[in-house]
């Protein structure tokens, strides 16, 4: 038999794209199940996302992801949208089907639910306090509803934004949800059981950053999440954990999302341990 040279290609795209280490956990992944694909990661700038993707049709790539700036603007290359990325109005993965056609699906807000059901942690008719409502914190916000979250408060210091992803929420989902606007140190609002930092805040270099909230107000039965995975431990995990609560980090959600996009991609159920893993040690975690 002839011998293949050519590998499958999937990648990111993005702008800051450098500190991102996607592509480290999924060539584990395809290494592990002997499958000769590679994953690029790539700096596209916001000008240029359709020569970019462009490029990944004449490149044949199997699908990308899509992180900042691009995660809105490449909706207009997608033939089709998963239901979930036409609510959340963002698409973080395409499959490039052999059709020729490109799928959009948004898996962000499914790997961070995800890493809860891990946890052993139910959404049902839970109460969620939601920080932020960029594009992370619609994907979370939207999928905790389709989970079974029963109320969702959305804190924002963009009242637009965090008016319109309490819409969202209300218009799509059965979930009861509300805007609070970001003003001085945000309470959480009493009943909260999962809350949940879906802002940029406390993302190296600016480590030490902590979102502006009035720690007296998280309790102990709460589960406090974060989606900063760079560094794992921040201040607003460690801050919480001092108050008694459960914390969860992003590592989960970033795995996770990972493994459902290797799937879309490749049809193969992920080795999501060996993903983890080797995330893991790429973060100097033990
Ligand atoms: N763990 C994972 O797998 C995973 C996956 C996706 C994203 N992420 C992380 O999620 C974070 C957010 O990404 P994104 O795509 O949602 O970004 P984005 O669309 O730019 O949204 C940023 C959000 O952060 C808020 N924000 C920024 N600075 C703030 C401050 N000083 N105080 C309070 N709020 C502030 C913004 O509020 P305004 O609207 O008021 O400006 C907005 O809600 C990033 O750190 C990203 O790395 C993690």
């Amino acid at each position: 038999m002839e011998k293949n040279y050519r590998a499958e290609l999937v990648g990111v795209l993005g702008d800051p794209v450098d500190g991102n280490p996607t592509g480290v956990m999924e060539e584990a992944g395809f290494e592990h199940a002997g499958l000769n694909w590679r994953y690029i990661t790539v700096r596209v700038l916001p000008n240029d996302l359709d020569a970019a993707m462009a490029g990944v049709r004449a490149f044949n790539m199997r699908g990308v992801n899509l992180t900042m700036p691009h995660k809105i603007n490449v909706l207009r290359h997608m033939d089709e949208l998963s239901e979930a990325a036409r609510v959340i109005g963002a698409v973080n993965t395409v499959v490039c089907r052999e059709d020729g056609t490109m799928f959009g699906e948004n898996t962000d807000g499914k790997g961070f639910v995800q890493s809860l059901t891990d946890a052993g942690i139910s959404l049902s008719g839970a109460s969620v306090c939601l920080l932020g409502a960029g594009g992370a914190a619609r994907s979370i916000g939207v999928e905790c509803a389709l989970a079974g979250a029963s109320a969702i408060a959305v804190i924002n210091r963009n009242a637009q934004r965090g008016e319109a992803l309490a819409k969202t929420i209300r218009d799509n989902t059965r979930a009861e949800a509300r805007f609070i606007p970001w003003q001085g140190a945000a309470r959480v609002p009493e009943g909260t059981d999962i809350l949940i930092n879906a802002t940029c805040v406390g993302l190296h270099p600016h480590a030490d950053a902590c979102p502006d909230i009035d720690f007296n107000t998280v309790q102990p039965n709460m589960v406090v999440c974060d989606v900063i995975f760079n560094p794992v431990d921040t201040p607003f995990l460690t801050r919480a954990a001092a108050r008694g609560a459960r914390t969860i980090d992003g590592l989960g959600m970033l795995v996770n999302q990972g493994a459902i996009n290797y799937t879309l991609w490749t049809g193969q159920k992920a080795p999501r341990e060996v993903m983890y893993a080797k995330l893991r040690e790429e973060f100097g975690i033990e």
